[in-house]
């Protein structure tokens, strides 16, 4: 296959070209080649280019900076996904696109199903709410991969600030009140690639299996870094007052995954325990 990774530099888009490099033909585009908000530079790229599959993994992704500029963020991940799309539409082109569980109020105490009801609590999750409308209404041959909490090799991560933060702080207090499954964008990358070349179309929720909250996720970084002298203390997310509100439990079941392909993801404290090790933390 022929395929086009939009944010191909990226944390997700990085590893994506890693593992579908080996067994197609790969195209990576980032921000420097072309920004996604622009309707014509989409439609230039994608009819130069010719793919068989478009990968979005092009998002604004700071979830902060959203709420203070929303007009960037919906840009990005609304307009930039209905762009991609018209452009893959005129020609016949599948589209997989990303979302997130922050699409999710995280009133519900089980897992999330891909039909539930979606009723973002900030301005990322409603800019990519509105993203995945675009995706539905201008594309009939699409992925949607819904994912949560992911880290990787490239970009600033959850794990990477907790291992750099033990090197100089001593105590970490961490949000014990927010659930949600942590996320290998290696295995999530491998996840994609079994869709992808099984044909697959719809919504899945993919992420690693299990689930804990940010300050659980900390505790296991450091045993598994073997940082021993660093305390973590569990505190509400109301004490850190940050501008975007998070749900407060938002653990997607990827039990469709596993009914498509016969696979199952590894459990998170694995995935750790590996990108600890390949990190050389
Ligand atoms: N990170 C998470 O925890 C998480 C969780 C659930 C779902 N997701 C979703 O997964 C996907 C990948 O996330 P990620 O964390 O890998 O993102 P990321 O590391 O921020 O990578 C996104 C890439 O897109 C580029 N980009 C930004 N704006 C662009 C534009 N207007 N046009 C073209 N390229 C642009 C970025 O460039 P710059 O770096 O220069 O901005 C970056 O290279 C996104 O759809 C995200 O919403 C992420």
């Amino acid at each position: 296959m022929k395929i086009l990774i939009l944010g191909h530099k990226g944390m997700l888009g990085s590893d994506l070209f890693l593992r579908l490099f080996a067994f197609h033909e790969v195209e990576g585009k980032d921000i420097e080649d072309f920004d996604i908000a622009s309707q014509e530079a989409c439609t230039e790229a994608i009819s130069e280019i010719e793919p068989d599959v478009v990968i979005n993994a092009a998002a604004y992704t700071d979830v902060d900076c959203c709420e203070s500029d929303s007009d960037t963020c919906f840009s990005v991940n609304a307009e930039g996904v209905k762009n991609i799309a018209l452009a893959c539409r005129e020609r016949g082109i599948k589209i997989v696109h990303f979302s997130t569980d922050y699409v999710f109020d995280g009133m519900k105490r089980n897992p999330y199903q891909e039909d539930d009801k979606c009723n973002p609590i900030n301005v990322y999750g409603k800019s990519k709410l509105a993203g995945e409308q675009y995706l539905k209404q201008f594309s009939d041959n699409f992925l949607l991969i819904r994912s949560a909490w992911l880290y990787g090799k490239n970009g600033k991560n959850f794990v990477k600030t907790i291992v750099e933060k033990a090197r100089t702080e001593k105590v970490l207090n961490i949000v014990d009140d927010q659930v949600g499954s942590p996320t290998f964008t290696w295995d999530l990358a491998a996840a994609v690639q079994l869709l992808i070349e099984g044909r697959h179309t719809g919504i899945y929720h993919i992420t690693n299996r299990g689930n804990c909250s940010w300050y659980q996720f900390a505790v296991k970084i450091l045993k598994s870094a073997c940082v021993t002298d660093v305390t973590v203390k569990p505190i509400k997310s109301d004490a850190l007052q940050r501008p975007a509100k998070r749900p407060h439990y938002s653990v997607l079941t990827c039990r469709k995954f596993f009914e498509t392909t016969g696979k199952t993801m590894r459990y998170w404290q694995i995935a750790v325990d590996d990108y600890i090790s390949k990190m050389g933390y």
